[in-house]
């Protein structure tokens, strides 16, 4: 029934995953500032305090599994005769595990480094400090998680943007809008007249853009949706 289809997912993928949420109750940005571990600027002040945050936090994201959510969207990819291809937000890399393929990390992931001198990323990173040394090309103390911080651009946004233009079902999953791009991605997707779908637990900022709203767990909403989306394929 549809031919290409963008998939946008946030942290309330992961939430049923054990992963906290940014936003809302109990959200991380509720225990630490944003303006002290995720700006460019905070981590060029502070390398040492925001590294010991993600060599802390690596651990824990790397050890969840994923949920129905994740699976369904596996099952999507691998039973469709759509192209499908999941935008996430989120560092973690739950949708390679549950087995989805086309996935674009356009905030980066925890599990990889950048060296800000040379650029190259090294895969399968661990905990990065001012003493890792890169590499590719031996520079000292400019191994960066491979995070995008505010302040940074957000990765493969050309080829996102070629996507959005068209697809004809863009679907959003767990993100509470508030962060941009990502929350423009709607809009794009519905001037070129994609169907736009929204799955999330509560209704958030940019809502009424989206064609259809439905509230829930990501755990129930999205595999009965799936579902309904392969019989009709
Ligand atoms: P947020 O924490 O801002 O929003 C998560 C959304 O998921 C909220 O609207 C929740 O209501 C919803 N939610 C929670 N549990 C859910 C569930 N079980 N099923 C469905 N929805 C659920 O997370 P993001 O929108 O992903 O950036 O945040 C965007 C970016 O802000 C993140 O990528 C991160 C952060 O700063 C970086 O770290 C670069």
């Amino acid at each position: 029934m549809y031919n290409n289809i963008v998939i946008l997912t946030g942290a309330g993928i992961s939430a049923e995953s054990g992963l906290q949420t940014f936003r809302g109750a109990g959200g991380l940005w509720n225990n630490v500032a944003i303006e002290d571990v995720a700006t460019i600027d905070a981590y060029k002040r502070n390398p040492d305090f925001v590294n010991k945050f993600y060599n802390e936090l690596r651990p824990e994201v790397m050890a969840v599994e994923p949920n129905a959510a994740h699976f369904a969207l596996a099952k999507l990819e691998q039973e469709s005769a759509a192209n499908i291809n999941i935008i996430t937000q989120n560092v973690d890399l739950l949708h390679e595990k549950a087995g989805s393929v086309n996935v674009l990390h356009m905030h980066g992931r925890i599990d990889q480094a950048v060296c800000m001198h040379c650029g190259q990323i090294l895969q399968g990173a661990e905990n990065v400090d001012s003493e890792t040394v890169c590499p590719f090309c031996k520079t000292i103390g400019m191994m960066k998680p491979n995070i995008v911080f505010f302040g940074e651009g957000i990765l493969l946004l050309d080829y996102i943007e070629k996507l959005l233009q068209e697809c004809d079902l863009f679907i959003a999953i767990g993100t509470s809008g508030e962060v941009y791009p990502a929350a423009n991605f709607v809009q794009i997707a519905a001037m070129n007249k994609a169907e736009t779908y929204l799955f999330n637990l509560d209704s958030p900022r940019n809502a009424s853009v989206f064609k259809h709203c439905v509230l829930g767990k990501a755990t129930e909403t999205v595999p009965s949706y799936v579902k309904q989306l392969l019989d009709k394929d």
